[in-house]
């Protein structure tokens, strides 16, 4: 299993903070948002992880981050010239991906979770994740059956069929790059995940776990300072 941390795009919802450098290098408490998801994949058990960042700060992920080794880990890194949409990363990592599968995690996704045994089970088709919440309509939503197979994914719906918001976190088989590079445009011009994961939905191949943990997608003002509070009173209960 290769990992897959996507850390691209502009983040221009939190300009100014990211006027002069990347979302995922601005701090969470106590460290740069981007060490919560390599954290998270090298806790399931994944060590041979690309990082696609945007050519600005290319640099700064490189002094941060390095080869890998103080974590424990491979990294190798990939640029991503223009925010294509979520599905690209399949395309840019597809000689890093080779015959495996692949998990990909967003850089701006923060757990505090084991994903490792639903990981390490992972037998082909895909696999997502999805946690209640109070405003699925800014999410994909889920709707799955009785056996946890999916049977509706949904890009922000007006009027989401659940409650349940499928995190960043995604599990894939090889086909996954072959899907990726055939992928039209949405409306919003973007390659998009949720149409990749209708793909194996139709075909019955899509596995929904639940989990009930702390997450955040940390891409605006509120949901980032929400996130860093978490992480302080988590530290300070851990003392
Ligand atoms: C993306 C996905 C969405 C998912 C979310 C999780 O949205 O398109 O399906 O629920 O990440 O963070 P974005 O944050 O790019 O709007």
């Amino acid at each position: 299993m290769k990992g897959i941390i996507l850390a691209g795009g502009k983040a221009t919802r939190l300009r100014p903070l990211t006027a002069i450098t990347s979302k995922q290098l601005l701090p969470v408490y106590d460290k740069p948002m981007i060490y919560y998801p390599i954290e998270t994949l090298i806790k399931a058990g994944i060590k041979d992880i690309l990082i696609i960042i945007s050519p600005e700060y290319s640099g700064h992920f490189l002094n941060l981050l390095g080869d890998g080794r103080e974590f424990g880990a491979r990294f190798s890194y990939a640029v991503q010239k223009e925010p294509r949409g979520l599905a690209d990363a399949f395309i840019i990592g597809e000689d890093f991906i080779d015959n495996d599968d692949v998990t990909m995690i967003l850089g701006d996704n923060i757990f505090d979770q084991d994903f490792s045994k639903e990981i390490k089970n992972f037998k082909g088709g895909a696999m997502i994740f999805a946690k209640q919440v109070p405003d699925p309509e800014r999410f994909g939503v889920v709707e799955f059956d009785k056996e946890m197979r999916a049977i509706s994914i949904e890009e922000k719906p007006e009027k989401p069929k659940s409650n349940y918001a499928v995190v960043g976190l995604y599990t894939y088989d090889n086909r996954i790059v072959e899907f990726a590079k055939n992928l039209a445009p949405s409306p919003r011009g973007e390659i998009e995940i949720t149409d990749l994961n209708n793909i194996y939905l139709k075909s019955g191949e899509m596995k929904v776990n639940l989990f009930n943990t702390i997450w955040e997608d940390a891409g605006t003002f509120d949901s980032l300072l929400r996130v860093a509070n978490i992480m302080a009173k988590k530290a300070a209960s851990e003392k």
